[in-house]
């Protein structure tokens, strides 16, 4: 398995993969990939075997708090997950925070998304208190914009 940053040449192959990650995730337009290949690289990386692409992460640093990244998207082909491809991804993207002396990794998903709310919790990320709880979920109103409820994780990277 190699891990290498996304590249222009991988964007139809990662929207690809993207689709099989629905309805939890949704595939972007590809001037978007575009711009995560050629502008966030170095926190988008792709997860290969042989020659396909089977996981892949984008993750920005964040202008605002230059401390936090935001991890926006994360998947792995069906085939291939509980095989440790999302550590792996996960795992590339805190080594490049951790350089750029950032503090945490921060992210979020669908209060449903059971598979992903065991992934974060696997991985060290804690779920953030938020405003109710969901079936042991903890659940940010509105985080996302009206009606937009999401459970928010964190890593801290020190
Ligand atoms: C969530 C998702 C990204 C996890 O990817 P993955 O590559 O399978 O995750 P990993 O293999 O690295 O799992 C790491 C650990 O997380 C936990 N985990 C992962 N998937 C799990 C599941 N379905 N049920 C319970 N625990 C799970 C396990 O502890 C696992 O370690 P283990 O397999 O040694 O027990 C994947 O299921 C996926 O692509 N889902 C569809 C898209 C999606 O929901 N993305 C996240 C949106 S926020």
């Amino acid at each position: 398995m190699q891990i290498r940053p996304l590249a222009p040449v991988d964007i139809a192959a990662v929207m690809a993969l993207v689709r099989t990650g629905e309805p939890y995730i949704r595939v972007r337009a590809d001037s978007d990939y575009w711009l995560y290949a050629h502008l966030f690289a170095d926190t988008c990386p792709v997860a290969v075997a042989g020659q396909q692409l089977v996981g892949a992460a984008i993750a920005f640093r964040s202008q605002r708090d230059p401390q936090d990244v935001y991890v926006q998207d994360v998947t792995t082909h069906p085939r291939w997950r509980r095989q440790g491809v999302t550590r792996l991804l996960i795992d590339d993207i805190r080594r490049q925070a951790a350089r750029w002396g950032c503090a945490r990794l921060y992210l979020t998903s669908e209060p449903q998304n059971r598979a992903a709310h065991a992934t974060w919790l696997a991985l060290g990320f804690t779920n953030m208190p938020g405003d109710y709880q969901s079936d042991g979920v903890a659940v940010t109103a509105d985080f996302k914009g009206p009606g937009k409820h999401r459970a928010v994780y964190q890593l801290p990277l020190t």
